[in-house]
Order: C-alpha cells, then sequence, then structure tokens
C-alpha cells in the first residue's frame, strides 16, 4: 500500500474549526499521493466512498458472482478479507480465474514506497493478501520497493536514506511468509544497477517513449513544475507488470538483447489499495501498443484500513497513535487501543446497557472484523454489543488480545528475516511454482499463437489473436491515445 500522508485526523478537524469561519465542505481526494475522505460542512469528517471511487474510474465491484467463481475454480475457502469486503474492487480478476481454470502461468505483482523504515497494520494488508493468493494459485510473484519513487516524491528523503528504509520494509514484508522459491523482491536502486535488468530497462524505455507527458499529467495531475524523474518513474512502476521484465524467473537468458513474446503474453494480477489504481490504467491503455504486446494486467483492489480515530481516518506516519505498528510492544498495543481507538459505545455504562453500541462505527470491532478468522464469532461480538450485553471494554480488551497475538507472530518470523535471508530473497534468479495441479480446461496451445509471436493475447472468443488483428488493435489504440492526449490536454488548461 502506499503511504500518502494525510494530515492527522485532529489536525483536519482542527483545521476546519480554527481556520475556516465559513465552513467549507470538501468531496474526498483519491490519487497514489494524497488519500484524504471528504468533510462535511460542519468539519466532519466522512466515510470514504467506495462506490463512488469505482464508479469514477470504472473498476467492476466484487459481487458474489465472482466471489463464488473464485471459489470454485480454486477449491479454497475465500479468505475474510474478501468475504467481508475489504477487497471491494477489481479489473478482469475472471480473466485471470480463466487462465488458472486452463493451467496457465500468471505472474503476481504488488510493491511499496518506502516512505518510512516500520510498517504498520495497514501496510501489510496488501502482502497478507498476496501471501495468500500465492498460496491459493501457486504462481510466481515480484514484489518492487520503490526506494526511487519515494526519493522523487518526497522532497525531504535522501537516497541512502529510502535505501535502508527499503531494506528494512523488505524484512517486513519476508516476515510476512512468502515462499522463497517462488518470490522475487527487488529494491529499484540495486536491480535496475544489477545487469539483470536489461529486458526491464528496454520495456521501460520504450514505454517512456509510448507515454507523453500530457497523458501522464491527466493520469497523476503532474504540471510543468514537477521533476523530470516523477513523469519517468511511472513507466517503472508500470512495466514492472509485464513478465518480460524479468526473463531470469522463468530461467530464459536475461544476457541477450532481445525480449521474449511469450513472456510478454504473460498475464498479471496486481493485489494493490485502491489509490495505485491510476498507475495501472497507464499501463491498461499502453500495453497493447508495445512491440511484443502484453496483455492487460488485472487488478484487485482494497480499501483502507480505518484509522484509529475512527471512519474516514487513514493510518499515517506522521501520527504515531492512528496505527498499530508491527514493532509496538504488547503494552503500546494496548495503550492505543484503550485511549485511542474510536468507540461505538455509549457514554455511560447505563446507557451502553440500556441502548447498546454501534458496532459499525467501533474501531475495535472494525479491526476484529480485519482478523478474527471466525464469521460466527465475529457476528456474535456484534450481536451483543448491539444488545448493551458486550461493553466497550470487553470490545477492546478481544481487539487487544487479537492485535497482539499478530503482531507477535510478526515479529517472531521477522526476528529470524537476517541480512542472508534477505539477499536470498533479493537475489534475481529462476523461480520455482507448479500452478493449478487440476486445470479443468484445456490449454490454448502455442502453436495456434502463431509460433509465439502475437503470444497468448486473445480475443473475446480466448483464441491468440492473428497479426493483423493485432495491427488493427495497436491502431485502435493508437487514435484512442489520441484522443486521450487532447482530452488530458484539455484539463490541463481548464
Ligand atoms: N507506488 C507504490 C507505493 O507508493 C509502490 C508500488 C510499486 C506498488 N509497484 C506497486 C504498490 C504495485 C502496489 C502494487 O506504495
Amino acid at each position: 500500500m502506499s503511504e500518502p500522508e494525510p494530515p492527522s485526523v485532529a489536525a483536519l478537524s482542527l483545521a476546519a474549526t480554527a481556520t475556516d469561519p465559513v465552513k467549507k465542505a470538501t468531496e474526498q481526494e483519491i490519487n497514489p499521493w494524497d488519500v484524504q475522505a471528504a468533510v462535511d460542512e460542519d468539519g466532519n469528517i466522512q466515510e470514504f466512498d467506495y462506490a463512488a471511487i469505482s464508479a469514477k474510474w470504472a473498476t467492476k465491484l466484487i459481487d458474489t458472482a465472482l466471489l463464488e467463481r473464485f471459489e470454485r475454480v480454486t477449491g479454497h475457502r475465500l479468505h475474510r478479507w474478501l468475504r467481508r469486503g475489504l477487497f471491494f474492487s477489481h479489473r478482469d480478476v475472471d480473466l485471470i480465474l480463466d487462465k488458472y481454470e486452463r493451467g496457465e502461468d500468471f505472474l503476481l505483482y504488488t510493491g511499496r514506497g518506502p516512505s518510512s523504515g516500520s510498517m504498520h497494520i495497514g501496510h501489510t494488508i496488501p502482502f497478507e493478501f498476496t501471501k495468500w493468493l500465492q498460496d491459493v494459485f501457486d504462481v510466481p510473484l515480484v514484489i518492487m520497493l520503490t526506494d526511487d519513487e519515494k526519493f522523487l516524491f518526497k522532497e525531504k528523503l535522501t537516497q541512502p536514506e529510502v535505501y535502508q528504509f527499503a531494506r528494512e520494509n523488505a524484512k517486513d514484508i519476508i516476515a510476512i511468509g512468502f515462499d522463497p522459491k517462488k518470490t522475487f523482491i527487488y529494491i529499484d536502486s540495486e536491480f535496475f544497477t544489477s545487469g539483470f535488468n536489461r529486458h526491464f530497462n528496454l520495456n521501460s524505455t520504450e514505454f517512456e517513449k509510448k507515454v507523453t507527458n500530457n497523458q501522464v499529467r491527466g493520469a497523476f495531475g503532474f504540471d510543468g513544475s514537477t521533476n523530470i524523474g516523477s513523469n519517468a518513474f511511472a513507466a517503472k512502476q508500470c512495466v514492472a507488470a509485464f513478465a518480460s521484465s524479468y526473463p531470469f524467473i522463468w530461467g530464459h537468458e536475461y544476457t541477450s538483447y532481445h525480449r521474449s513474446q511469450k513472456l510478454a503474453s504473460i498475464p498479471c494480477l496486481i493485489p494493490c489499495a485502491i489509490d495505485q489504481d491510476p498507475y495501472f490504467r497507464l499501463v491498461r491503455d499502453n500495453c497493447s501498443r508495445m512491440d511484443l504486446p502484453s496483455p492487460k494486467p488485472a487488478l484487485i483492489h482494497s480499501k483502507f484500513l480505518t484509522a484509529l480515530q475512527g471512519a474516514g481516518g487513514k493510518m499515517s506516519a506522521s501520527n504515531p497513535n492512528s496505527a498499530i505498528y508491527m514493532n509496538d510492544t504488547d503494552n503500546q498495543i494496548k495503550k492505543k487501543v484503550n485511549q485511542h481507538a474510536f468507540s461505538g459505545g455509549q457514554e455511560t455504562l447505563e446507557l451502553h446497557r440500556e441502548l447498546g453500541g454501534n458496532p459499525d462505527i467501533d474501531v475495535p470491532y472494525q479491526y476484529l472484523s480485519y482478523f478474527e478468522d471466525d464469521d460466527e464469532k465475529l457476528a456474535k461480538f456484534a450481536e451483543d454489543y448491539r444488545k448493551g450485553e458486550m461493553l466497550t471494554g470487553d470490545m477492546k480488551k478481544e481487539c487487544v488480545t487479537i492485535m497482539t497475538a499478530y503482531v507477535t507472530k510478526f515479529k517472531e518470523a521477522r526476528a529470524k528475516v537476517t541480512d542472508e535471508v534477505l539477499d536470498s530473497y533479493l537475489k534475481p534468479r529462476k523461480l520455482e511454482w507448479k500452478g493449478n495441479p487440476n486445470p479443468t480446461k484445456p490449454k490454448v496451445e502455442e502453436s495456434n499463437a502463431e509460433a509465439g509471436e502475437a503470444g497468448a493475447v486473445v480475443g473475446e472468443d480466448g483464441k491468440p489473436l492473428t497479426k493483423n488483428q493485432l495491427k488493427k488493435l495497436a491502431k485502435a489504440a493508437e487514435v484512442e491515445k489520441k484522443k486521450k492526449e487532447k482530452e488530458a490536454a484539455k484539463a490541463a488548461k481548464s
């Protein structure tokens, strides 16, 4: 998950009351560098409106039909974050399931911008979920640590600092339990100078040539004063989704000049928080225009974990009491939950017993809903709370117990991640995976795929496209790009 650092909840409400005599409502803002909930006329922070952001960006909401199919195709019980809607939106996950049914490979890809040395529970969510996906699908995974991105975007950070953060974060990520045989983690500043990055580099240069300033400005709201590194960085996060950027993972020759169409045609699934979507729209819009076209990467998007202060707040490194950190002590966790977690209980014990509490806005309950796997137990907590039989203190106690257990388990694993362990994950190498052990549909034969040329860029009917069809596609994409540029230029002017 990226770490936009909005003002703390307290600072926001202060700003709304102290400096704004005429209180102004603001809409929610979600982009890769800034995530802020809406504020109403009275300065109250609102909950994030996830349906609205999905509609605005034209993603698909995850519905029960998709969840049922997910469970059927993978043969695994759904992760609680799917059951409970923390991962709520997607692009083309159905196509990934088609691939898996046919026993074909895909690449999992996620990442983190290392903007501080320690991670909190909000940061670990996409990684925990990615690990589950890796276990379920048994596919190769790349994790990109963008120290270059954080250096470019954060005025105050130096290169040695972000590099050190990246190493610390990588150790945290490893502690989540990724299978070393199937996982390649890289720190941009290292990988991009390693010699193993030739195909990555060819991809990013090609992508940089295809994407104009106007397109990047349209996607990210940059302007003429944005540093040129930030403009170019987008290409790196984008081509990181192309399997052809990592030939060594498939045991292909990485020193040869030529990239492989076969690898380029391997699809990719990206689990990420919804704020990262603008990057991947850019790659989805342009991947078919690459010399060796790649299919559009699929995405599965999460919501943001609620800050301890309550709905609408986002966990933020600038306010340590807004989040539980993975290196917090048992006592710190207890204190944070008891003193800082927003409660949906009543003012007094009598009132609570009489009226009951509201689990929907109760942060300790929310955290239980992220980490308690037992659906029945969770439902009972909610019910007893509403009835006033379960008290605020009881809910907090349950929350402290489960969060302490989560952090303790993490810390034990983290203590074992030495520099040698880290370096073994960071080493570019061939990975090993098995994929679907029982495909239920036939593979799309390679021989059909024009001797691997047009690869598995497939049409609506699931058949590989012919050269002519590909040309047409590229032409259409070109027209679409021109149109988008015009729109972006217009938007930038207005
Ligand atoms: N830009 C992301 C951040 O700031 C890091 C990142 C790179 C990423 N590649 C990704 C996040 C892929 C999710 C998926 O955190």
